[in-house]
């Protein structure tokens, strides 16, 4: 029943001074140190001025009752531990006090022994209670850092693989815009193209990674036509039948070009260099593959890539009115196109005509 180190001074709040006197010799004896309040008010100019660890304190007294004086120190100092000392033999008034927070009930007249007995449970108590609430509170703190410090590095993460993204989307960009230049397929074409394959890809259910990834991928579609020389490229009339042939070597090359690669990105786009101009019923080059033996990716570019030639202007033809290009495409259900992933398109026909004018050529 000593004192716990110097953190044991005891407030001591009663209207009768004998018996505040009493309780004093009392603690004093037993190496605790203390404060005296005749009141409420008194108690609380007390706190403000010196650290006590327990509050014991009288029921009735002038002003605000002890039950007020607990309940108000409960808040305003939540490290006191108090007790009520009273007079008042009433379980119901014990109960109230204890529920407030008190941590001890004496009733007078007392034992000189009761009172050291719950002295020193209140303060053990409080030790304990201060002991678990500052470990708490170091647990919440090692939590909000550690997962700071998450946020910071999935932040930093994303971050960097945006960069990534972009940069990569760049180059692509720029080597696909380079095939097309010498090519009447100008930079919108490859935009549009792109994002009808996106567009299909998400009616297709696919997550937005892969949507992305066909967006970006599909831009390399003619990439091949760099090995293509200029006399057959930019040839002004039709094209002679080995011409023709020279011509449509632009998949293979461009699938070797992309081939390769452990990137997903790449690897997605060589195969739809390869097979962008294979038809569903194998009539198309350069291997006349038929259905599902041409990359799935191979089909949506398909028609994306035709529904945009047709209604693009290009310096031998005019475009299409939309009406009549949605039925040249209808034409080619099964035949040029996937079945299924023609209707996707035409339900997405709305999106389409959104990106179609979004992306007109200037
Ligand atoms: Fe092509
Ligand atoms: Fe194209």
């Amino acid at each position: 029943m000593r004192p716990n180190g110097s953190d044991s001074s005891i407030l001591i709040v009663d209207d009768e001074e004998p018996l505040r006197r009493l309780l004093a010799r009392l603690l004093e004896r037993h190496g605790y140190t203390y404060g005296l309040a005749g009141d409420a008010q008194e108690a609380r100019n007390q706190m403000k001025d010196h650290e006590y660890a327990v509050v014991m304190t009288d029921m009735n007294m002038p002003g605000d009752s002890g039950l007020d004086l607990i309940m108000e120190l409960k808040t305003d100092y939540p490290n006191a531990a108090t007790m009520m000392v009273t007079g008042m033999d009433d379980p119901s008034l014990a109960n109230a006090a204890l529920e407030i927070g008190a941590y001890g009930y004496i009733i007078k007249p007392f034992e000189a022994n009761e009172i050291l007995i719950n002295v020193a449970n209140a303060l053990r108590r409080r030790t304990l209670e201060l002991e678990n609430r500052s470990h708490r509170s170091r647990l919440e703190q090692m939590v909000r850092d550690r997962t700071s410090e998450l946020w910071n590095s999935v932040a930093q993460l994303e971050q960097i693989q945006k960069e990534l993204r972009a940069s990569q989307e760049e180059t692509i960009q720029r080597l696909s815009i380079a095939a097309e230049f010498r090519d009447d397929e100008t930079a919108r074409h490859i935009q549009r193209m792109s994002h009808y394959c996106g567009t299909i890809t998400k009616a297709m259910q696919e997550s937005a990674d892969r949507v992305d990834t066909m967006r970006v991928a599909s831009q390399m579609h003619d990439v091949g036509k760099i090995g293509i020389p200029d006399s057959i490229l930019r040839k002004p009339g039709a094209l002679t039948r080995d011409e023709r042939a020279v011509m449509q070597r632009h998949a293979d090359i461009g699938h070797r070009i992309l081939g390769g690669s452990k990137s997903e990105l790449l690897l997605v786009a060589s195969s739809i260099a390869l097979t962008h101009h294979e038809k569903f019923d194998g009539t198309g080059y350069p291997r006349g593959l038929k259905r599902d033996e041409i990359a799935l990716e191979g089909r949506v570019a398909a028609i994306a890539d035709v529904f945009d030639a047709l209604t693009s202007n290009r310096v031998y033809k005019r475009a299409v009115p939309l009406g009549a290009a949605l039925e040249i495409m209808r034409e080619g259900r099964a035949k040029h196109f996937d079945p299924e992933l023609l209707d996707l398109f035409l339900g997405s026909i709305d999106e389409i005509v959104t990106l179609k004018a979004d992306f007109a050529d200037g």
